[in-house]
This record gives structure tokens, C-alpha cells and sequence, in this order.
């Protein structure tokens, strides 16, 4: 497992990593979100930089779309056809002996980029060439969005983002908020259903709107949402495969247990502990804060809280926290999810984290199976395995714990 290695720009900030000081952080009411401070052109006012009774409200308004309702809607609209339709492309172009060898990173990333389009409610990324380029655009408004993090030129990194903005607003953007403001308008005057109403973050802003907001708002609210829903399960699903591959070699009772949805999970819970997309994240103290532990922080100190060694934490995930085991268990600390903070935690707790876990089965009513479960049940039903005769290739260019490729072999059954 590859160390993570601080970025320099969090140098001269207090870092955290004990993993009870870092959960007591995120849910003070005492410290404010302090990430994003140069990338405001592209996320400000966003739910993300919101705090307080303002950040209450918005997420009051934007949850539902990751309720079990709306989970259900995505499975029907998005995920299962986009994801049993692109591995059967990929299966089609097997040979003679029923194998293909395809490479998971981007094939795992355009899936994702079609799903993050329709929960936001961008149209028109439904070929190849089309999801090609708009994965292209939210790589640079991704970059743009975390410049923070650059190491190449800030002002440089910002201004090559928010033109490209305006060329996604010119082909996908622009074109999706018309449509979306016209079927509201239909639905306002009884033309249409509910039901025909799409359920996506543009639609229920539209439907929701508020004179408080200018016009270029949903822009950064969709922005968030597209970067914090592709440039996030696309890093961590294929850490699952080289986890499994190197499970079962040293654990050869459970070869059999590739396709059983409970092993699965487990696997994908372990893999989502050990590699975080975000493994930093950023506070400002507004008051002196004394912790539990007794650790002091000042008014308008910047905590950089480091989640790498804090989901490693033996206290708390065991003796052995620093290694895969997808048998470890229940944390020994109450409350503590199985992926401890990955998802973060408090107030800016990850709203799409049912989007990719799924929700459990409650009072009778059906579970959701989520993005990194159903994607990995397609890819282990054709027996995705990883090519012995090309390894895996990490990423040179990003501190983030992630492949940039992935060659892998499925099979036609
Ligand atoms: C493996 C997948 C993912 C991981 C590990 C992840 C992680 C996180 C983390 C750590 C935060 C907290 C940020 C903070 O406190 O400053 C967060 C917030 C957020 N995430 Fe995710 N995320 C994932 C997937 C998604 C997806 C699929 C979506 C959207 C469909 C999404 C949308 C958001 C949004 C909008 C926020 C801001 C929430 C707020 O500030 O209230 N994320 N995510």
C-alpha cells in the first residue's frame, strides 16, 4: 500500500491525525470549513463553503436526491443500464477464448461519468466521443477547483478552468438548465406529472428556486457535484480489485466468494478505509477550542486534519488497522462507519455517500445497492481479473493514492 505523503501547502498548519480529535473537529460547531479558499469563482456559495444555519437549509433542500426514493430512480435510469450495457461492450469485443483485456480506470471512470450526469442533470453524455469530452471538461474543473492543491501556477490553473467552464456551459450546460427550466414551468402550470419531471440536482434547483441565488449559482452548485461524484469512487474502486486479487492468493478459502454480495461489501468498505480520494481535509477554529484529548486550538486557527493515519488508528480499528482484512469487524469505537472518515463527518458529512454505498434494507422497504457494489458485481460476474502480463500503473503525478491505469482481463460466460 502506497504511504501518503503531506502536500507542502499544509505545511505550516496544525495537522491532526488522531481519529477521535479529528471526529470531535467535524462535528464542533466551533470550526468552519476552511478548504477552497482560491477556488471560490468556481464553488462559492456552494453547499461545500456553506456553514452554519445556511448550509442547514441547503442540505435540507438537496438531500432528498440521495434518499432511498431517488436511489431507486438512479438504479432504473443510470446505473444498472449504463453499467451492464458498457461491460457488454467490452465482452463483445472478446475473442475466440471468450477473453478481453480492457482497462478499468477509464472504463470504470466513464461509467461513473454518465451516472454523475444524470444525479446532477446534464444531458447528452450518453455516447463515447460525448462522455470523452466531458470527462475532459471536469478533469480541468476539477483541477481548477482544487488549485489549492497545484503545484503548477494557481492563477494559471484558475484561468485555464473557468474558460473551459464557459466551453461546458456553450455544449452540455447551457442546453440541460433550458430543458429543465422548461419542463418546471410545465409542471408549475399542470402540464406534466411530478413523475415526468426528472429527479437530478439542476431540476430540483429550478423547481426550488430562490431570488436569493444570481444565475451563475447553479453553475457552482452543479460543479461540486459533478468533481465531488467523479473525481472521488473513480480513485477508490479499482484499489477493491488488487485487494481481492491479493486476498484470495494468501486466503485461498475464499475464492468461492468473488461474487457473494456480502464478501463484496466488505471488500469494498475495507478498500474505501485504506484509500481516501480525499485524504485532507481543511478547518478554521472561529472560537478557542479546548479538545477532549486537551489538545488547544486558537480563534481563527487552520487545522489541516490528515485522514490516511487516522483510519489506521489501532484504537480504533484494531492491532492490525494499518493492513487489509475485510474481517475486522465492527470499529471498537461506537458510531465509527466501517470506512471510518472517508466520507468525512458532522455537518459536511458526504451527501453522496448513499450513492455509493447504497442503503440497507429498513422497515421493509428494499435496500439500494450503490455505484462501487454494482459496478464490482458486473465486473465479477464476467471474472474480472487483474492481466498478469501488465500490472497496474499508480499515478506519478497526484499525492492521491490512485492508478492512472489498470489492465484487466473479463470473460464472456
Ligand atoms: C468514494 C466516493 C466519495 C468519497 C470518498 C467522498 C468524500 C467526501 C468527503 C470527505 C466530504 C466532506 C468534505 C468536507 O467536509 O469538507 C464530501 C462531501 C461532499 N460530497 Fe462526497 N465523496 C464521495 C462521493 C460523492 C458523490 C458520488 C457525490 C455526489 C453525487 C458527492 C457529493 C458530495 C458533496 C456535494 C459534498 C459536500 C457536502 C457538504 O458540504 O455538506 N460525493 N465527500
Amino acid at each position: 500500500m502506497r504511504e501518503w505523503t503531506p502536500p507542502p501547502h499544509i505545511a505550516t498548519m496544525t495537522q491532526i491525525s488522531d481519529f477521535r480529535e479529528i471526529d470531535e473537529i467535524l462535528r464542533s460547531k466551533d470550526f468552519r470549513q476552511g478548504s477552497h479558499t482560491e477556488s471560490r469563482p468556481l464553488f462559492a456559495d456552494s453547499l461545500l463553503l456553506l456553514d452554519g444555519p445556511g448550509h442547514r437549509e441547503r442540505r435540507r433542500l438537496e438531500n432528498p436526491l440521495f434518499d432511498r426514493t431517488a436511489l431507486m430512480y438512479y438504479d432504473h435510469e443510470a446505473l444498472n443500464p449504463v453499467v451492464e450495457k458498457m461491460v457488454r461492450d467490452c465482452l463483445d469485443e472478446a475473442g475466440d477464448d471468450g477473453t478481453v483485456t480492457v482497462d478499468l480506470v477509464p472504463l470504470v471512470r466513464a461509467m461513473l461519468h454518465r451516472i454523475a450526469a444524470t444525479t446532477t442533470g446534464i444531458d447528452g453524455v450518453d455516447t463515447p466521443e460525448a462522455t470523452e469530452r466531458f470527462r475532459r471538461f471536469l478533469e480541468d474543473l476539477g483541477a481548477a477547483a482544487t488549485v489549492e492543491w497545484s503545484t503548477k501556477d494557481h492563477d494559471e490553473v484558475l484561468a485555464y478552468g473557468l474558460a473551459r467552464r464557459a466551453e461546458f456551459v456553450e455544449e452540455f450546460f447551457g442546453p440541460s438548465v433550458e430543458r429543465r427550466k422548461k419542463l418546471v414551468e410545465d409542471f408549475h402550470a399542470g402540464r406534466i406529472e411530478r413523475d415526468d419531471v426528472p429527479v437530478d440536482l439542476l431540476t430540483l434547483l429550478y423547481l426550488h428556486w430562490d431570488d436569493a441565488w444570481d444565475d451563475e449559482f447553479p453553475l457552482r452548485e452543479a460543479t461540486l457535484f459533478l468533481v465531488a461524484a467523479t473525481q472521488t469512487t473513480t480513485h477508490t474502486l479499482p484499489h477493491v480489485i488488487v485487494h481481492m486479487e491479493e486476498w484470495l492468493a494468501s486466503h485461498p478459502e475464499d475464492a468461492g466468494k468473488k461474487a457473494d454480495p456480502d464478501f463484496l461489501r466488505l471488500m469494498v468498505n475495507e478498500s474505501l478505509r485504506l484509500h481516501q480520494p480525499a485524504p485532507t481535509l481543511l478547518r478554521y477554529a472561529t472560537a478557542a477550542v479546548t479538545l477532549a484529548s486537551g489538545r488547544e486550538v486558537a480563534e481563527g486557527e487552520r487545522v489541516a486534519l490528515l485522514f490516511t493515519p487516522a483510519n489506521r488508528d489501532p484504537g480504533v480499528f484494531g492491532d492490525d488497522a494499518a493492513t487489509f482484512n475485510p474481517y475486522r469487524g465492527t470499529p471498537e469505537v461506537s458510531g465509527v462507519r466501517p470506512w471510518g472518515l472517508t466520507f468525512g463527518g458532522g455537518a459536511h458529512v458526504c451527501v453522496g455517500r448513499p450513492l455509493v454505498t447504497g442503503l440497507a434494507k429498513r422497515d421493509g422497504q428494499a435496500p439500494t445497492e450503490g455505484t462501487m457494489m454494482r459496478i464490482l458485481r458486473a465486473l465479477y460476474a464476467a471474472d474480472v481479473r487483474l492481466d498478469p502480463a501488465n500490472p497496474p500503473v499508480a499515478a506519478a503525478s497526484s499525492s492521491h493514492d490512485m492508478y492512472d491505469s489498470m489492465p484487466v482481463v473479463l470473460t464472456r460466460r
